[in-house]
Order: C-alpha cells, then structure tokens, then sequence
C-alpha cells in the first residue's frame, strides 16, 4: 500500500469514527433486532386483501426455491386482512375461511423453512381496510402474537382519531417487549409525524412516506407516491437511520408490473443505496429471470446490508442527473448515479463528492455489470440510460 493511499484510509476511519459518535446521540431501541435493514416479502403491495395460509406457504416456499432465502431476505410478512373480529374476550380473531389452520401453524411452517413470520395491525382502533385494530389490546395482541410465534409486527395508523403517535406506539413497544419474544418492530405512520425525530427509541425502522405505487413518477390523490417523489423525501434523513432503527421509504414494487426493468433495477439499488428495508412486493413465485436477478443481486444488497449501517444521500444533482453515495464499513463508497431525464446521458462523480482527496486512486467496480471498471484517480463518469442507474462500489 503506498503513502497516499495510507494516509487516505486514515482519514476515512476518522470520518467514520466521528460520524458514529453522531449517530450515538440518537438513542436506539434495545430489542437487538434488524441491526442491518430488515430483508423478506410482504403480501399487500401484490394482493392486498387477496391473503390466504396457502399464498403464505407458497411465498415461503418461493423464498427458500428461488434463492432469496440466500440472498439474504428472511421475513414473510402478512399484512392487512388476516384478521376478523374480537371474540368475547378480546383476542384478535383471523379469517378462519383464507386461515383454516390457524396462524400458529402458519408460523411454524414459515419457521420450518429457516424463515421468519410477521403480521400487521394498526394502532388505531381500525385497520386501514377497517380490520379491528390494537387500540387498548396492545398488551393482549402482543401476547398473543408471541405465543404465534410473531417475528415481526408492522403496525400501521389508520382510524387513529386524535391519539398520539408517540404515545401509541410507544404502547406497543413496551407490549412487544413484556411478551418475551424478539419482535422487530415496523412503524407505519407515513412519515406523517416525522418519526425520525421520536422513533428511534421506539421502533426499529418506520415509514418516512406515504404509499408507494408501482410506477416511476408522479403521485395520486390518496397519497401515492412514484418512485422518484419518494427519493426527494428520504434525502436529509440519513442522519437519523442506522443499526436497529431504520429510515422506511417503503417496500419494493420490483417485478409488478408498472415499469420496465432498467427502472425496477434503478428502484432497487437507489433502496440499497438509502439501506432501506428491503421487503420485495411481488409474486415471488413467479416472477421472471430478470426480476429475479434484480432481487438477488448480492453484491447490491451488500450495500444495503453493509454492517457501517449507513444511509446514503445525494451529494450533487444538476437537471435530473444526480450523484447518491453511501459510506461503506471498509472505508469505501458506494455511488449511484441516477438519470431522471428521458434521454442517456453522462455523469460523473468527482471524489470531492464523496470525502476522498482528487489524488486519491482507487478501485471502481460496477455492480450490475459485476465487472472491475480499474483503477482512477479524481473522478469516475459513466453514461447512464433514462430513468436508469449505474452502481459502483468505490476502494481507495
Ligand atoms: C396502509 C399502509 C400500506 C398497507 C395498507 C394496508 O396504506 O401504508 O403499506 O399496509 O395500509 O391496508
């Protein structure tokens, strides 16, 4: 190793070093979970209401055949409609019709795979497809749950009335805790109360938007969001996610349909990129070969899952080309640069972009290609397709 690039390195670990104590002053929930982002399915984004025990143990049967499993996703979450009424006593009651077995034999046969299981609920009085929700059942749900064997509890806030975010969640937390069981633990409000600033302590990842749509640009009435207006938001909050408490921009559309693939690839390294929670939307079961190698790509989910925990964030933007770059635990960065024009166009990163000095050489590899670019020194620059991303992995 020459001079030049010693002295390099040694700058970067004192950025790390100074960063990490930065982040230390937002106090993280205890529960030991989700030190990297959380990675699994999740039903709505493909079948929203249309959820069953046999969809479920198909999905989980897809993750262990398709080689998600060992790409690293883990969880298999049912989310809205599972569940009916309150008996007598107040339990939470599933749909015993899509349900036959009951959810503890669900949870068993998602844990016999080597996977993890997780539910939805809300707290409010309501879901948002107006299932019962936990309002003032937090302690009995939770008991409930983990004697299901409950892995992870994404809870959402419609019907929430005039109740405190903080204060409601903040229930649940300490009802997943006296359960016993390790629950990760998913905040849903939306970004609506600005749970960066309050959950940190409280959740280990929550949404910072509103609801993604499967497609590219724009929003809806109700709220949706393209994928780029979700990108806008997440930029500024970095500082606030890292290991056990995550920044949610929401799960993936990937493979659904409402884009093509240079834009699903862009989608999903730009979540890597953000260490977003990686909770593939689609039908694994079925999906194509390209999906699959977009939702597979170890070497960009190594960026999500890089154990610094870092979220990246946009360093330079010019006329819808844009430079996102991400701190690694190695020293390096990973470097996304991000066409949203509708025509090709080059770009480049210069090192001042991302902390490293102009002289500093280092190695550039392309993550999608999986092809060493070489050595350079000063900058890297690319010709990136509309809509598109080009993804590097940068090593002094
Ligand atoms: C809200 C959430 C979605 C989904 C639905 C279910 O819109 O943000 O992710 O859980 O509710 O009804």
């Amino acid at each position: 190793m020459d001079t030049k690039v010693r002295i390099g390195r040694v700058a970067l670990g004192i950025a790390a070093v100074g960063f990490l104590a930065a982040a230390g002053q937002l106090q993280a929930l205890d529960n030991g979970l989700a030190r990297t982002p959380p990675m699994g399915w999740n039903s709505w984004n493909k079948f929203a209401c249309n959820v069953s025990e046999d969809l479920i143990k198909q999905a989980a049967d897809a993750m262990v055949s398709s080689g998600m499993q060992d790409a690293g996703y883990q969880y298999v979450v049912i989310d809205d409609c599972w569940q009916v009424d309150r008996d007598a006593q107040g339990n939470i009651v599933p749909d015993a019709k899509h349900f036959p077995s009951g959810i503890k034999s669900l949870a068993d046969y998602v844990h016999g795979k080597g996977l993890k299981f997780g539910i939805y609920s809300d707290a409010g009085t309501g879901t948002c497809q107006n299932r019962p929700g936990g309002r003032g059942y937090e302690f009995q749900d939770a008991r409930q749950y983990a004697a299901w064997g409950v892995d992870y509890l994404k809870y959402d806030w419609c019907n929430h009335s005039t109740q405190d975010s903080q204060a409601s969640y903040s229930i649940m937390r300490d009802a997943l805790k006296k359960s016993g069981r390790p629950i990760v633990f998913s905040l849903c409000e939306w970004g609506s109360t600005k749970p960066w600033l309050w959950a940190g302590d409280v959740g280990n990842l929550w949404r910072s938007t509103g609801d993604i749509v499967d497609k590219w640009e724009g929003s809806e009435k109700w709220g949706g969001l393209g994928v780029v207006q979700i990108l806008d938001l997440q930029d500024g909050l970095q500082s606030y996610a890292g290991p056990g408490h995550w920044n949610d921009p929401d799960m993936l559309e990937v493979g659904n349909g409402g884009m093509n693939l240079t834009e699903y690839r862009a989608h999903f390294s730009m979540w890597c990129l953000l260490a977003a929670p990686l909770m593939a939307g689609n039908d694994i079961r079925s999906m194509s070969a390209d999906i699959h190698d977009i939702l597979t790509n170890k070497e960009v989910i190594a960026i999500d899952q890089d154990p610094l925990g870092r979220e990246g964030h946009r360093v330079k933007r010019a006329d819808g080309l844009e430079v996102w770059a991400k701190q690694l635990a190695d020293g390096g960065r990973a470097v996304a640069l991000l066409n949203r024009t509708g025509a090709e166009a080059n770009i480049t990163v210069s090192w001042t972009d991302i902390g490293y000095p102009v002289h500093v050489p280092a190695k550039v590899r392309d993550l999608w290609a999986k092809k060493d670019l070489g050595e350079k020194t000063g900058s890297f620059s690319a010709s990136v397709p509309s809509h598109g991303v080009v993804m590097v992995r940068i090593e002094p």
